[in-house]
């Protein structure tokens, strides 16, 4: 499909990361219980990554759930555990058609093995897909990544095949979750907070940030469009004049 209008193909992000923020509060509104606002954001998931498409990006990472939200009622975490397991049976066969790549990082072992069988069955059935790579953020922290990373650098330095003295930011980056990835260019968060909640703290140094003020279930294609037009209006300086 042609690119819409007044979004420049030159300058379109390369990775774009979401804190998919709302759902409890959209359900809410309307008088339904928190899980009514997942599923329906389940169905914002598919527009996104469509969006994403369309304009050629190459990386989606989706803050799906983070190593915090395991604190939530018990109900809440095995229902969205069982939605994740659906979303991902009912998705395969859109990725395969619509050429989407999967991938995860997070402490997936945390995850319900059945949820874990099924994500990696998608990833293994997506690998040689080349459109967009949807990369989902489960069971992250990135607290928990970077101390991750920490004892993965200790462990090669221990088994000398890392001095010290070589650690460097890139070092640093390719013992994190994201290694395969570059930094994302564009985070968006939507429901109107404005914090991080813990997800690529390293990663998003220089990433654009557009907040967005309506709940995740209400996110349209036209949305992330528009957040790329807001993007390429941005002037990217990283610390130089
Ligand atoms: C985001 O929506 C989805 C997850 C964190 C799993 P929330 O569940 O945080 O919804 P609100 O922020 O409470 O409205
Ligand atoms: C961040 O949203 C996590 C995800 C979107 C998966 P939260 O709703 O958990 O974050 P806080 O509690 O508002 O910071
Ligand atoms: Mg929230």
């Amino acid at each position: 499909m042609p690119l819409p209008a007044d979004i420049r193909s030159d300058a379109i992000p390369r990775h774009i990361a979401v804190i998919m923020d709302g759902n409890g509060r959209w359900a809410k509104a309307q008088g339904w219980q928190r899980i009514k606002g997942h599923r329906a954001g389940a169905d914002a998931v598919t527009r996104c990554v469509e969006a994403c498409n369309d304009l050629g990006v190459e990386f989606l990472t989706l803050y799906a759930f983070s190593t915090e939200n395991w604190q939530r009622p018990k109900s809440e975490v095995a229902a969205l555990m069982t939605l994740l397991e659906r979303f991902l049976k009912e998705q395969l066969s859109r990725m395969v058609a619509d050429n989407v790549r999967l991938q995860a990082i997070g402490r997936l072992t945390d995850l319900p093995q059945s949820c874990q069988e099924e994500l990696h069955r998608c990833i293994e059935a997506t690998s040689q897909n080349t459109g967009v790579t949807m990369i989902l953020a489960l069971s992250y922290g990135s607290r928990e990544e970077i101390v991750d990373g920490i004892r993965s650098l200790l462990r090669n330095v221990s088994e000398g095949h890392l001095d010290s003295a070589m650690i460097t930011p890139d070092v640093v980056s390719k013992h994190l979750y994201t290694r395969y990835f570059p930094d994302p260019d564009l985070l968006i968060r939507t429901s109107g907070e404005m914090r991080l909640s813990n997800f690529l703290l390293w990663q998003c140094s220089y990433a654009e940030i557009v907040i967005l003020q309506k709940f995740w279930p209400d996110f349209q294609k036209e949305d992330l469009y528009q957040s790329v037009r807001d993007y390429q209006k941005r002037q990217r300086r990283f610390g130089a004049v």
